[in-house]
């Protein structure tokens, strides 16, 4: 026991029936990452000694690899707040230092919050409770202070009086302590008579009656929110979706109606990068300086470089790459496939395991037939090619620079560079053909009638 330390244990035992769902409760994805990757990563921004979750049995291998490289603890029975912790004892019970515990469902906890409950701490505080005050305190546990302000005892909404239910501080659940008291008042904890369940909030009284200090400090209503229902979940969507707006506007992004963007934890944007209405990023998507997003587009694991326009209506799937100054227009999908610098790809292709060379121009319609029903095939066109509407360019195939392909052709040999490949039947024409057959139909039609 040397250094003082920073143990978080998170906890996440608790069955979450209310999601009706085969999935841990703390899976569940909010802005495209899970509940307790987003409270985890908060806790590695306070650059916390070790974050150890404690979960059920039955969640031991989605969670655990899902929190990796964070450690896991084993709750085996489902006993309350207190059990959980203890079932983390074996990560505190040497160290010196604190012992932040929080919820895994509850991850919108600000890192500032959290810092001002170690404040408390570094002021001699042994137990730190975040309290909130709520508009509504439901079945929150009521804080319950003495004439000091100091915090005297947590009553959980069962337990409480009338007078007490009348508090309106409520508990967060969200605490830290001394790592080594913990350990003591741990042990101390009673089984709940109804419940049969351990309290983690029984500890600010074990505090008190050890004449130790226990306090409160406030956070706001919104931090607190927890996830136990699929409404409270889109709640939680609205409210990070809402904070990523706003700081993509304040960063130099446009919006046009912001409210209809939809982005990831990690969507990276430049300045001045313009977004029309009903666009959607999930995952690993970049977006460089002054690019011109247009209405409807959907991306996910894509990189737009700088000066590019695309959509309205562009689908750019993992692996796309728009390089500079690029066009993508509507209706065009792209996937594993780089556009390079000053191309353009305009309206209605599907474009998948390709390189498009710079300045190259893909006519509308153009398809690479990039899969077999066995195995996917790489189709490389040069730069400054042409190629022409309608395309179907079977894979693997190369094209050269500068290389033309005639509007309609089915291209399933390589194209040398400044060729012009054309694959398509050679039109013919009959003279008066379609008047005659007009003729004919016509008096056909006059018989039958
Ligand atoms: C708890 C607090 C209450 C507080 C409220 C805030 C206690 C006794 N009560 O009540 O004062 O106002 O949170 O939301 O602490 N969990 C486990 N193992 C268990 C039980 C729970 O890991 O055996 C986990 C749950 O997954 C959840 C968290 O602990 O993340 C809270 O459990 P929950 O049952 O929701 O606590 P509440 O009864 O709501
Ligand atoms: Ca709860």
């Amino acid at each position: 026991m040397s250094e003082t330390k920073l143990i978080a244990v998170v906890l996440a035992a608790g069955q979450g029936t209310r999601m009706k769902s085969f999935l841990p409760k703390v899976l569940h994805k909010v802005a495209g990452r899970p509940m307790i990757n987003h409270l985890l990563a908060t806790v590695d921004s306070l650059n916390a000694d070790k974050a150890v979750v404690v979960i059920s049995e039955g969640m031991k291998e989605s969670v655990a690899k899902a929190v990796a490289p964070h450690a896991v603890a084993v709750q085996h029975e489902q006993l309350g707040t207190g059990d959980a912790v203890k079932a983390a004892l074996p990560e505190f019970e040497n160290v010196k230092g604190d012992v932040l515990v929080l919820y895994g469902d509850t991850p919108l906890i600000g890192k500032g919050t959290l810092e001002k409950m170690l404040a408390a701490r570094r002021d001699g505080a042994d137990v730190v409770v975040l309290g909130f005050t709520p508009d509504d305190p439901k079945r929150y546990g009521r804080l319950i202070l003495d004439d000091k302000g100091e915090l005297k005892e947590i009553v959980e909404f069962k337990e409480a009086t009338e007078e007490q239910k009348a508090v309106r501080l409520c508990n967060s659940g969200i605490l830290c302590f001394d790592a080594q008291k913990l350990c003591g008042w741990l042990k101390k904890l009673k089984k709940q008579q109804g419940s049969g369940e351990y309290y983690l909030t029984e500890t600010v009284a074990l505090a008190r009656a050890d004449g130790c200090r226990a306090v409160a400090v406030e956070g706001n209503e919104e931090e607190m929110l927890g996830v136990n229902s699929r409404e409270e979940q889109a709640a939680m969507e609205k409210i990070i979706q809402n904070r990523l707006r706003k700081k993509f506007l304040e960063q130099g992004v446009t919006m046009t109606d912001p409210e209809t963007v939809y982005f990831s934890f990690d969507t990276v944007l430049g300045k001045d990068v313009t977004i029309a209405p009903n666009v959607i990023f999930e995952t690993g998507c970049i977006v460089e300086d002054n690019v011109e997003i247009k209405g409807f587009c959907h991306f996910e694991g894509t990189h737009i470089h700088k000066n590019a326009k695309v959509g309205p209506f562009a689908r750019l799937r993992p692996g796309a790459d728009v390089g500079e100054e690029c066009h993508i227009g509507d209706f065009v999908e792209i996937k594993n496939a780089s556009i390079e610098t000053g191309a353009k790809v305009n309206h209605l292709s599907y474009i998948g395991d390709a390189r498009i060379g710079a300045k190259t121009n893909i006519g509308a319609g153009t398809i690479t037939c990039n899969y077999d029903g066995f195995f996917k095939s790489k189709t490389d066109i040069g730069a400054g090619a042409f190629i022409g509407s309608d395309t179907v360019i079977v894979a693997p195939c190369t094209i050269g620079d500068g290389a033309m392909t005639a509007a309609g052709s089915v291209i399933t040999k390589n194209v040398a560079a400044n060729a012009m490949a054309v694959a398509r039947g050679k039109q013919t024409a009959l003279d008066g053909w379609a008047e005659k057959f007009r003729v004919q139909k016509k008096a056909l039609k006059e018989q039958t009638k």
